[in-house]
């Protein structure tokens, strides 16, 4: 049986799915697939990636935990897991904030439901998967990446409210325009600790304007912060929040250059107030708005990793080969260009 789960693109929304704020994704078309089979050990195959196989799970620091935390997180709910055989294909570029490693987990997920007639919901999928990532393999990440893999669908952007996690579908009618991703083949170290800290800044500055939620918080309360970095962190996770409300209503009205500047304002936050972008994605998202692409900003986590490009196709390929040259020359590394379509979630293959 296969399974395949889909990587997802946010369009806006960035760093706030973990402070009850609207994100607005949408699942691509670069797939993850997931054969399972039963057998007499566990072993985990992935091209271009080490094998494993062991008759005992464990943590084993690498790819395969995000299976195992899955499979661990069945045995909490009593549902016994035997030794299975798992061989995945990806083909969604890791490392370009496109979140493969929800595909895979998602994938595994269902894989097992389906294998074992667990008929696990899609809310329990989702549920299980974003615990294997926060409990096992250790990242304290948002809702966002899960819920897209398991909730979306073809030609609609997800606008998921993290706060009650439930969401509504905005159909994405691009009138010629499209979405890309920029790879920026750059990953900072140290990105993980960096994204817990915001994490733990975003609730200090909670903290000290009094309230319980995100929700209750306007850009008043925000300028009364006295601590200058805690009132930049929390002055994007309110902005983005008004500007992921006026994307969905300028993506339901057919207006997408307008859109395109929430994309660059977006931006701007993420690296002045929010300090989660770097050098090499801020130069990315220069250059297009200097060549007059409609919109670009860095996606995902940040600290490198990718950077979404919107505009006419012609256009955004014309920029991305004078970046090419430009970047090699600045930073003495390619990037990569993908353009993107939608996608349903995760799903049992035919
Ligand atoms: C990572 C996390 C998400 C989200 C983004 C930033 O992708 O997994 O939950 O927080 O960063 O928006």
């Amino acid at each position: 049986m296969v399974v395949s789960s889909p990587g997802r693109l946010n369009i806006i929304g960035e760093h706030v799915d973990y402070t009850g704020g609207f994100v607005l994704p949408f699942a691509i078309n670069r797939r993850l697939y997931i054969e399972v089979e039963r057998s007499d050990r566990f072993v985990f195959t992935s091209e271009g990636f080490k094998e494993y196989r062991f008759s005992r799970l464990k943590k084993v620091g690498d790819w395969p935990d995000y299976i195992i935390g899955v499979i661990k997180e069945f045995e909490k709910l009593s549902l016994k897991v035997p030794p299975l055989c798992f061989r995945v294909r990806s083909e969604i570029p890791p490392g370009s904030g496109l979140s493969s490693s929800a595909a895979l987990e998602t994938a595994a997920s269902l894989a097992i439901s389906q294998l074992f007639n667990f008929n696990l919901s899609k809310r329990q999928i989702f549920k299980i998967s974003l615990r294997a990532e926060r409990e096992f393999v250790g990242v304290n990440c948002g809702i966002m990446d899960q819920y897209t893999a398991v909730f979306a669908k073809k030609e609609h952007a997800l606008l998921i409210d993290t706060y009650h996690e439930t969401h509504r579908y905005v159909k994405m009618d691009l009138k010629g325009y499209t979405f890309g991703v920029i790879n920026s083949n750059v990953k900072h170290s140290l990105a993980e600790g960096h994204y817990n800290k915001r994490r733990k800044e975003a609730e200090e500055a909670l903290k000290e304007m009094g309230k319980s939620s995100y929700r209750e918080v306007t850009l008043d309360d925000v300028e009364n912060i006295s601590d200058p970095i805690l009132k930049k962190r929390a002055r994007h996770i309110v902005t983005e929040n008004i500007r992921v409300k006026k994307t969905v209503h300028l993506l339901e009205k057919g207006k997408l250059n307008e859109l395109g500047k929430l994309l660059y304002e977006s931006h701007e936050s993420l690296s002045k107030n929010y300090e989660v972008s770097c050098e090499e994605t801020d130069f990315i998202v220069e250059f297009m708005k200097s060549k007059g692409i409609t919109g670009a900003r860095m996606v995902g986590a940040g600290f490198g990793g990718g950077v979404l490009v919107f505009g006419e196709k012609p256009k955004i390929l014309a920029a991305y080969t004078e970046l090419e040259k430009f970047y090699f020359k600045k930073f003495g590394l390619t990037p990569q260009l993908l353009f993107i379509d939608s996608d349903d979630g995760v799903r049992v293959d035919p």
